[in-house]
């Protein structure tokens, strides 16, 4: 949560390339946006910021005409202080010698104000990040990397910090620990940023910072040195990503773009996941681990991946018949899980940074489990950390509500279950080749939603005043519904709960009365006379309700309102399901005007616990 970026570099429009990156950061935070940069004529820092999104810091800027070639920018999800200009990043010390912008949290904020206080230093704001500027003015001795130094050994929490100080007009510091914090090479500029979209524009090549790291970038050099402050090498890497996979190309929004961007990403999944054989390639990816040891699996994760991890434990524990277990990454540890030597713990994170995810994970090692991250991030924490990482092939995903993410996900479960089955020789040749073929047919049937959204879009126009409502179904079915109804909630503000529809009765149905929404879904045709009956007593008690359904489910005989999709498969129909439901938030979020890819509250990626 908060984005940070920082530039060194030869060109003199340093405002335009941090506002450049900050707009592609906004999805980690929008409570306000700043800016600060070294006037090199004065040999003075300067800070410009403003509270709420990074549109009013960019009006705010328009008529400035700011040169430098050095400079920080943040944009914030609030924590300590509410969202005011003061409290907006970046701070400056009292004396104005140092500007700093941070990710993370200073758990021992108050304590280091205190001391800063007693000593006279007078503060800004109510942040803790402010107290990191004060006491490195305080310790600044001359030399940037000692008193950075003092300053990590003070500071207890989670960090990523940019520093810019008056004193040295082309240097700047930056420091990682359990926060997300990249290095960019360019040609005569390097780049910091919390992560890559940030710094497409301008480069592919980039260093990941390790914990305790902490570098001095410079238009032509990058020193890093790690927590004992010894200078080290860390490897550089390009990103497959481009700068236009980060920008809407047209669309109105990065949620729809990044809908109907599924079948292209089924299709490299596909092609860069099996060969021509039909083989699966995660040799690689899962070296090391011997699956005929392995006799539990655990999948841990947040959100939107958690409910990826449901749909995986129902594809595993169809395939391999052992025992699987998913968990809220927020809770897993809490939970007391039983874990040895035998388990497989997955950790499923499209930013690779989730913080309860990340905790799960270093847990679930300790406890001597093989874990495997699956992670859309290359580099991030999650994927170091794991024994093992198989990266989703979803590209930039901006929009804060999860779409592409969550399909890309749930296909890699998909290919880890068959490619475990064959493994374990616990699939026969025809069911296998007949599950890979389902994958090409989703493809297709991805592309036929896409083709009739615009009847998804007529239903949002229905349901768009909807003040609650809820999303019901069976088997495999009820975790679509719990995919639909949280992006129902997080980009629309309408309360929607998802249910077993057999569970419905046993007190829920209580809230049923005229005009409440159901969105009931039935693909599964084994339990479609249930959902029907189901269906039915909640219209006995005047629900509006919208059938999602496979063909010769009967749903129009029940449904107010009908979203037909194509049959793919036993385990693969639930993911379309989740495609239309993706469509119905985010037209009906269209449709009541809010702005949906930046959602109120939330950010993407959620590095506090
Ligand atoms: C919902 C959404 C969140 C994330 C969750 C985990 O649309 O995006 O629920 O799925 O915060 O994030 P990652 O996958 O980055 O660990």
């Amino acid at each position: 949560m908060c984005g940070i970026i920082g530039y060194s570099g030869s060109s003199e429009e340093v405002v335009d390339i941090l506002l450049e990156g900050l707009s592609k950061l906004e999805y980690r935070g929008y409570d306000s946006a700043g800016v600060a940069f070294i006037d090199k004529k004065k040999n003075k820092i300067q800070i410009e910021k403003k509270e709420g999104k990074l549109n009013n810091l960019v009006m705010h800027l328009e008529d400035k005409k700011i040169k430098s070639s050095i400079g920080i920018g943040h944009t914030r999800w609030a924590t300590h202080g509410v969202p005011t200009d003061k409290n907006s990043h970046p701070h400056y010390s009292e004396k104005r010698d140092v500007a700093l912008v941070h990710n993370g949290i200073v758990e021992n904020y108050a304590e280091l104000k205190k001391d800063l206080l007693a000593k006279g230093i007078n503060f800004n704001s109510d942040t803790d990040s402010e107290v990191v500027a004060q006491l490195f003015s305080v310790v600044y001795n001359g030399d940037l990397l000692e008193s950075l130094d003092k300053v990590l050994k003070e500071v207890r929490g989670t960090y990523a910090l940019a520093i810019i100080h008056e004193d040295f007009p082309d240097k700047m510091l930056c420091a990682k620990k359990h926060s997300p914090l990249i290095i960019g090479i360019g040609e005569d500029q390097n780049f910091v940023a919390s992560d890559v979209s940030a710094i497409l524009k301008y480069t592919r090549d980039v260093i990941f910072l390790e914990d305790g790291d902490r570098a001095i970038v410079e238009k032509n050099s990058v020193k890093i040195y790690n927590s004992k402050n010894k200078e080290v090498k860390r490897e550089m890497k390009k990103v497959e990503w481009n700068y236009e996979q980060a920008s809407k190309g047209g669309y109105e929004h990065f949620m729809i773009k990044e809908i109907e961007e599924q079948p292209e990403i089924v299709q490299k999944t596909l092609d860069i996941y099996t060969n021509e054989e039909k083989d699966i390639k995660f040799d690689e990816q899962l070296e090391g681990i011997n699956f005929h040891n392995i006799n539990k699996i655990y999948i841990v994760a947040c959100g939107t991946a958690y409910y990826t991890g449901l749909q995986g434990q129902y594809f595993l524990k169809e395939v391999l018949g052992i025992d699987i277990f998913t968990d809220i990454a927020s809770e897993f540890r809490y939970n007391e899980p039983i874990i040895d030597d035998k388990t497989l713990a997955i950790f499923v994170s499209q930013s690779g940074e989730t913080l309860d995810t990340l905790l799960s994970l270093k847990y679930a090692k300790e406890k001597g489990a093989k874990t495997l991250a699956i992670s859309n991030v290359l580099g991030s924490t999650i994927s170091r950390i794991a024994d093992n990482c198989i990266y989703t092939l979803a590209g930039p995903e901006i929009s804060v509500a999860s779409t592409k993410a969550y399909s890309s996900q749930v296909l890699v479960l998909y290919l880890l279950t068959l490619y475990i089955a064959s493994k374990l020789g616990k699939i026969n040749e025809a069911k296998y080749i007949k599950y890979i073929e389902d994958i090409e047919l989703l493809k297709n049937n991805m592309e036929e939603i896409i083709s009739n959204k615009n009847n998804i879009h007529e239903v949002a126009k229905k349901i768009k005043n909807t003040r609650n409502g809820f999303y019901l179904g069976r088997g495999i079915d009820e975790k679509v519904a719990r995919e639909g109804s949280l992006k129902m909630k997080e980009i629309n503000y309408i309360h929607t709960e998802a249910l077993p529809a057999g569970e419905l009765k046993h007190g829920s149905i209580a809230l049923i009365e005229e005009g409440v929404l159901v969105v009931a879904i039935s693909t599964i045709p084994s339990m479609a006379e249930k959902i029907l009956s189901n269906i039915k007593e909640v219209k006995a008690r005047g629900a509006y309700v919208v059938g999602l359904a496979t063909k010769d489910m009967n749903i129009e005989t029940v449904g107010d309102e009908v979203i037909e999709i194509s049959e793919t498969g036993e385990l693969l129909t639930p993911l379309l399901a989740v495609i239309a439901l993706q469509y119905l938030a985010y037209y009906t979020s269209v449709e009541k005007g809010l702005d949906v890819d930046k959602p109120r509250n939330l950010a993407k990626s959620v590095t506090v616990e």
